[in-house]
């Protein structure tokens, strides 16, 4: 019986490994544009890392990491997110001790959630995400998230809606929190179990119950953005000021409440509100997350980051209907006939790479007319055909496709005649 891929997961297969290659390079221009430096960090990670850094009582924790004894007897998971990973290594490589500050970092890597596959839903996707770790400006928060909106846009995306909130301080949160517990508690029994084992461990959760979001209680339920003290108002205020400065429009969701523990102050996401879009509207999420350092037992840094997922994105590029300017085709084919030109054409098609052109030749052993087709499905600029006459005079013929014209050349000449022509 044949193996198949594993369910929720993909192949990338030439056609459409370069439109992923694009994507990434754009995320590589504009993260350098920000001065944001790459980090790549091991696919797996011990779980503790996760479960304190991500939360224990996160769907992510609770249901969709792929978790592993290895060999040692020690609990390995394969990252879920990449924001834990990158703050363990920040703290690890003492990266707080960088007279730079902030370490403005940023990662493309594969993910896995164990989670039901859908539209938009892999149980492996790649996050692109960044993370500035070691400031407590607002004004970082609104790059961070203007650095998202770049990327979206400079790939000629328009239909997207940024939507963001203030998830305030502790202080504020524990007000809030309080006032969660007060609303909900009466009815709980009301609710599903996920949300009745949220209620005391961290009620905000239940804000994003899919099951339960048409509950009365949800409508009613107290806001965030209500019990901000002076300085978390104060700093979702500065935010919003420097989002306005820039032109990076915005709407206020004080129900957005974001899925990992982590957060608070400033939480964001982006939706795509393209028709054929699919279920899932979310493009991308990120926010504050001051103290997780501490979490992960490294000194009290302040830091905010977002991830986006590349098939989402790719999603949203086809529902706009965008296609990707992606350069395709070969400079030159070489065409051989009979055994000895076949033979020249392998050292004469090093010498095309060599000079930098991008260049194929036949190895099927196909007749003239089967060469050319290949030539012409590799969309070729130039094919080049040398047979045993032209072996002989120690010519080439080179045909321009797109014009349509031939010249016969010397061998010598070839190279340095297609350099002129590039
Ligand atoms: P998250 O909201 O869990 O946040 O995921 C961020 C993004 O990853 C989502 O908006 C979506 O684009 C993509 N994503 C998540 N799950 C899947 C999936 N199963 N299939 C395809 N795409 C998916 C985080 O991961 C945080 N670490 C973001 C962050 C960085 N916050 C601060 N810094």
């Amino acid at each position: 019986m044949a193996i198949n891929i594993p369910r929720g997961t993909q192949d990338i297969l030439p056609g459409v490994v370069e439109e992923w290659q694009y994507v990434e390079q754009k995320m590589r221009e504009i993260t350098k544009r920000y001065n944001y430096s790459e980090i790549r960090t091991p696919i797996f990670e011990q779980t503790e890392l996760f479960q304190r850094g991500v939360g224990e009582t996160t769907d992510i924790v609770q249901k969709e990491m792929y978790t592993f004894e290895d060999r040692g007897g020690r609990s390995m998971t394969l990252r879920p997110e990449g924001t834990a990973p990158t703050v363990r290594s920040y703290v690890e490589n003492k990266m707080y001790g960088d007279p730079n500050q902030p370490t403005k970092l940023f990662y493309i890597g594969q993910m896995f959630r164990y989670e039901r596959p859908q539209a938009g839903r892999w149980r492996q996707f790649v996050q692109f995400g960044v993370e500035a770790l070691g400031s407590n400006d607002p004004a970082i928060d609104a790059e961070v998230i203007a650095l998202a909106m770049d990327v979206y846009r400079e790939l000629g995306l328009k239909h997207l809606k940024l939507v963001i909130n203030s998830l305030g301080d502790l202080e504020s949160r524990k007000e809030h929190r309080n006032a969660l517990i007060a609303h909900f508690k009466p009815r709980i029994g009301e609710f599903c179990s996920d949300c009745q084992s949220r209620l005391e461990k961290n009620p905000m959760r239940i804000l994003d119950c899919k099951k339960d979001r048409d509950h009365e209680l949800m409508k009613s339920a107290p806001s965030i953005l209500d019990y901000l003290n002076e300085e978390s108002q104060a700093f979702f205020e500065k935010v919003k000021m420097y989002l306005t400065d820039i032109g990076v429009e915005f709407e206020i969701d004080s129900r957005l409440v974001r899925g990992l523990d982590y957060y608070n102050h400033t939480a964001f996401e982006i939706m795509s509100d393209a028709e054929g879009f699919g279920a899932i509207t979310t493009l991308m999420g990120g926010g504050r997350y001051n103290g997780l350092t501490e979490e992960i037992g490294g000194p009290a840094t302040p830091g905010i980051g977002f991830a986006l997922s590349i098939e989402r994105l790719l999603l949203a590029l086809k529902a706009e209907g965008i296609t990707l300017p992606i350069e395709k085709g070969l400079d030159c084919y070489l065409v051989a006939l009979g055994d000895s030109a076949r033979d020249k054409s392998a050292s004469l098609l090093y010498e095309l790479r060599k000079a930098g052109f991008t260049a194929d030749k036949d190895y099927q052993d196909r007749k003239l007319k089967a060469q050319f087709k290949a030539a012409d499905r590799l969309n070729v600029k130039y094919v080049a055909v040398l047979g045993e006459d032209e072996l002989a005079k120690n010519v080439i013929n080179v045909k321009d496709m797109a014009t349509g014209t031939q010249e016969e050349v010397q061998l010598s000449n070839f190279i340095e005649y297609l350099l002129e022509r590039s």
